[in-house]
Formats: C-alpha cells, sequence, structure tokens
C-alpha cells in the first residue's frame, strides 16, 4: 500500500477510534485523497457535535494519502419508547401517577421525559413546580424544559397562558401532541405521556401516530371507575398496544392523625379486575393527604424520602421489569 492509495481498512479503524464508534462508511471518492464518511451524532448535544467532526476530520488529514475529508453528519431518529398513562375516568390520579413514575424510573436509571398529553387540562407544569417555566423551539422542534427532578418535560399548560381556556378541536389538538412528541428530547429514551380522561380525538391521535409501547391504567377501586377504566383498556387493545398494567389509586385512606386506615372508594376492585381481564397488578397507591399536599405544592413524593413516594417506586420496579423483560425479548 502506497501513500496515494491509503489502505482503507486501517482508516476505518482510525475513524472508529476518533469519534468513539460514530464514523460508518468510509470511502475513497477520488484518486486525489478525498475520504468520504458517515458520523451519526444521535444523542448527542448539539454543542458537541462540531468538536466531534473536527477530531474526526483532522484524525484522518493526518494519515497518508489523505487530502481532503467529507463528513456527512446523520442523526437516526431515535425510536421512543412510550409508555402512555390513561384512564377511563377523570381525576382518578393519572397526573400524580405519571409524574412520580417518570420520577421514580428516572431514579432508577432510565433516561426519561414527560409528556403532559393532556392539552385540555394539563397539570404536570403544577405538579413538577415549572408553570412560570417557556419551552424554546431550535429550529421547527421544541427543547423540553428541565425541572429540579431530572425529568425534562413538555405540556400545553407551558405554552398556554395559565388559566387560559383551551378550547381546541381535534386537528389541533393532534398537531399540538405532535410538537410535544417530536420534540428535541437530546438522549432521553422512554417518554411518559399523561393523557386526559376518556377515550377521545387525543387518545385517538396517540395510537395511530405515536403507538405507544405500552398503557398504564389508573383507576381508583370502585365498580364505576373500573367500567371507565376497562373502555380504556380495549382502546387500547384493539389498537394492538399492551397493557403494562392496572394501578389501584386512592385505594384505602391513611388518616394523618390515627395513621389507621378505611376505604372510601372500597379496596383491591383494581387488582381484582384485572386478574379477571388477566392483566399484571402494578399496585395500590393510598389515599393519602401527604400525597395531595405534596403534588400540589410541586414535589412529587417520589422526589423525595417520604414514605408517601414508596408506593409509586413499587409501581416504577415493575413497569422497569416490565420493560426489561421487553428489550431481552
Ligand atoms: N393517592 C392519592 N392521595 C391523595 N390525593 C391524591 C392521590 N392521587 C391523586 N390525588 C389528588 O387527586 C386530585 C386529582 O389527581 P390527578 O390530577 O392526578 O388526576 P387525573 O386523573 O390526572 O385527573 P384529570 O382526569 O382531571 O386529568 C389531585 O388533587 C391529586 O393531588
Ligand atoms: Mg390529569
Amino acid at each position: 500500500m502506497t501513500d496515494e492509495a491509503p489502505d482503507l481498512a486501517r482508516l476505518t479503524a482510525t475513524a472508529a477510534e476518533l469519534s468513539e464508534g460514530r464514523a460508518s462508511g468510509l470511502r475513497r471518492l477520488d484518486e486525489a485523497g478525498t475520504l468520504a464518511v458517515v458520523l451519526d451524532v444521535t444523542g448527542l448535544a448539539p454543542e458537541a457535535r462540531r468538536p466531534l467532526e473536527d477530531q474526526l476530520r483532522a484524525g484522518l488529514l493526518a494519515e497518508a494519502g489523505v487530502a481532503e475529508v467529507r463528513v456527512a453528519m446523520t442523526a437516526e431518529k431515535k425510536a421512543l419508547t412510550v409508555i402512555a398513562v390513561g384512564s377511563g375516568k377523570g381525576g382518578v390520579g393519572k397526573s400524580t401517577l405519571a409524574a412520580n413514575l417518570a420520577i421514580a424510573l428516572q431514579r432508577r436509571g432510565v433516561k426519561v421525559g414527560l409528556v403532559d398529553a393532556d392539552i385540555y387540562g394539563p397539570s404536570l407544569p403544577k405538579l413538577l413546580d415549572s408553570e412560570s417555566v417557556k419551552p424554546e423551539a431550535r429550529g421547527s422542534k421544541l427543547v423540553p424544559v428541565p425541572n429540579a427532578y431530572g425529568v425534562p418535560m413538555l405540556s400545553t399548560g407551558q405554552i398556554a397562558a395559565p388559566g387560559q381556556a383551551i378550547a381546541w378541536r381535534g386537528p389541533m389538538a393532534g398537531k399540538a401532541l405532535e410538537q410535544l412528541i417530536d420534540a428535541s428530547w437530546g438522549d432521553i429514551d422512554t417518554l411518559v405521556v399523561d393523557l386526559p380522561p376518556g377515550t377521545g380525538d387525543v387518545q385517538l391521535t396517540m395510537i395511530q401516530r405515536h403507538k405507544p409501547t405500552g398503557a398504564v391504567i389508573v383507576s381508583t377501586p370502585q365498580d364505576l371507575a373500573l367500567i371507565d377504566a376497562t373502555r380504556a383498556i380495549s382502546l387500547f387493545e384493539q389498537a394492538d398496544v399492551p397493557i403494562i398494567g392496572l394501578v389501584e389509586n386512592m385505594a384505602g385512606y391513611v388518616c394523618p392523625h390515627c395513621g389507621g386506615t378505611s376505604d372510601p372508594f372500597g379496596h383491591g376492585g383494581a387488582e381484582a379486575a384485572a386478574t379477571a381481564m388477566g392483566l399484571d397488578f402494578l399496585g395500590r397507591v393510598p389515599l393519602m393527604m401527604g400525597i395531595r399536599l405534596a403534588s400540589d405544592g410541586g414535589v412529587p413524593p417520589a422526589a423525595g424520602t417520604d414514605p408517601a413516594g414508596e408506593p409509586f417506586h413499587a409501581v416504577a420496579a415493575r413497569v422497569a421489569d416490565w420493560l426489561g423483560a421487553r428489550k431481552a425479548g
């Protein structure tokens, strides 16, 4: 091999070394020593891309027989793992569960982001104490807003002014959802999506255009909520979205004074329903004053060491197992 005909196998190995394994497809374009190489910058922060490109080019130019290096940068669109949190009925604790599940997954090492798809009644900005923060746009994409809990988030609640009525019709709602999910998520690989209650436009758009990897269904224990939950379950099942499992929220009231437990909404209904439908039961979250107060204060219980966070960590452990089994299978 002479200086005029560079050894492509050796240069390929050099390129891999220079680019932390991100270079591929190295070829020689002409006799003059022009090389072309593809640099995959998927998941790299924009400010880290140019230095890596420069390092690759300079390193290759230093090799014998190389006169010019053309680097084509590509960023593969990452397939995000999307966990939809839904319920048939409103007010059963979806948003509370979604926020705490995301934080608990983050604590387990999952690179997770949160989307508030409840475009008619967004509540995650309040739950994560980021109501006043506006997401910026980079190019045509929104940049998720960081928060103290390490779970970047996007919500229409951060785009609309607080208290402003959001009366979007179907197509606009779909567009909004698209912007939230197809955002500049960086190295996030899992999105927890808080859905509005029911089985309306947003759920359909979600299923048709951003098919979730799996769905977590939240219900309170009483029959009426469970009947609605069944409706949400069949919507996902018809669309072949696997149900990760059912969470029973507001199960058993823990009295802040005496510590005793009572069951205002009944007990065990969701677990029995999960068993009857052949679904996994992901856990029970008690009705606790501490959960409500912490949530309203913008401090999700799963972020602290208070016992009120424990049920959410238990649910997250099961969801993480499901994700792990899915990856392994
Ligand atoms: N386990 C719990 N213990 C005490 N309060 C709770 C619990 N779960 C939820 N809440 C409270 O119940 C209210 C409704 O919860 P949340 O907003 O999470 O429900 P949702 O299902 O998302 O409602 P919507 O259908 O309106 O989106 C909130 O004030 C929340 O703090
Ligand atoms: Mg909600």
